[in-house]
């Protein structure tokens, strides 16, 4: 099977080799790779995993199971996000674990369901198993116009019912943002408490922070309201101080995608059947594709060219590239 693997010699470029094609056993399944998107994370990584297959998002056809595997069967459509510790989906096979995979939305073609997994998963844990929302309530999403930002905002305003307010820089990410459901947009490069004040909240009920966590660590803690609640994903090179929370009794939590699968917590199967409630809002039209960007067909070329563009810090909502044909 075709690999494309990130080049010893440079490790901002890839290389397309010949590998095995691998066996299931147990719970896996043996994907045909159809496409993929990038995530920040594919291009965090690459520095350390030279001769190594990246891509954690993928859209597929299931070609073979494992003896153990109990819920999809050769010829199934497939979307997931994958497992960091493993062989990634820049190839044209891949083995997964069925308790992390969701049955793909049949209205999207696989490009554009590659674009979901790995952001849903996280906005959905970061909203129903970390901050707990319910219906209702003001939320923050802070880099609302990123992969994770545009499933938090849809999630929280279309299932939720909450008053979305997201933040965007430009007059483009600004637009995305409404156009995923957010009620207003603040500019994260100003004085978000005094943005948010002049929009009628002295406070929000809960903080989804998208961005490096030490950078809006003070504003957030001005911004939660007491007995407010924040989730962040991303993590922070210097300590935070945590103490800033206290007074208002706040509640901080991490959420990162990939610990189910990392542990192999007991839980992990929770991931198939988020996917699989995305795939039916998805369906139901309630969720849209974040994909903004089709890259064409995965070369180390174009490959590149997409870490490079995902690296600029500018997307908005995702890219993708599809297979080519084995
Ligand atoms: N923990 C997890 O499981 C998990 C999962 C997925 C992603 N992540 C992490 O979450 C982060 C976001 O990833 P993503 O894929 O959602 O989005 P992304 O593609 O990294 O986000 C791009 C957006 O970042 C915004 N941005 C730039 N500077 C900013 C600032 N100072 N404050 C706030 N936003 C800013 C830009 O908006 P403007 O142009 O409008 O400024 C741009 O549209 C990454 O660090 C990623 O590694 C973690």
């Amino acid at each position: 099977m075709k690999a494309f693997v990130v080049s010893e010699q440079n490790t901002d470029q890839f290389v397309e080799v010949e590998q095995e094609r691998p066996t299931p056993t147990g719970h896996d399944l043996l994907v045909e790779v159809k496409a993929v998107s990038l995530n920040p994370v594919d291009t965090k990584v690459r520095p350390q995993r030279a001769n190594k297959a990246l891509g954690f998002d993928a859209s597929g056809v299931v070609v073979a199971v494992g003896e153990e595997v109990k819920h999809y069967r050769p010829g199934d459509e497939v979307y997931y996000a994958g497992d960091i510790t493993r062989a990634g989906s820049n190839a044209s096979f891949q083995l997964v674990d069925e308790r992390i995979v969701g049955r793909k939305p049949i209205s999207l073609h696989h490009i554009e369901a590659a674009a979901l997994p790995l952001t849903s998963l996280t906005a959905w844990e970061g909203l129903y198993e970390k901050l707990k929302v319910k219906e209702g309530g003001t939320l923050l999403v802070i880099n609302g116009a990123g992969g994770v930002g545009s499933l938090a905002i849809q999630l929280a305003k279309r299932v939720s019912n909450m008053t979305v307010i997201a933040t965007a820089s430009r007059a483009a990410s600004q637009e995305w943002v409404k156009s995923m459901g957010a009620d207003a947009a603040i500019n994260h490069r100003e004085d978000m408490a005094a943005q948010l004040k002049a929009l009628g909240h002295d406070h929000v009920d809960a903080i989804f922070n998208c961005y490096n966590t030490d950078v809006h660590f003070d504003a957030m803690a001005e911004i939660i309201a007491p007995g407010g609640q924040i989730v962040s994903i991303v993590s922070s090179p210097t300590p935070l101080d945590m103490t800033k929370l206290f007074s208002k009794g706040v509640s901080f939590s991490w959420e990162f995608m990939f610990t189910k699968s990392m542990y192999q917590t007991t839980d992990m199967s929770t991931q198939r059947d988020i996917l699989n409630s995305v795939a039916d809002l998805v369906e139901q039209g309630v969720l849209v594709t974040t994909l903004t960007e089709n890259a064409g067909t995965l070369t180390p070329e174009t490959l590149a060219q997409a870490h490079q563009r995902q690296e600029s810090g500018s997307m908005i909502g995702k890219l993708g590239l599809s297979m080519p044909q084995s």
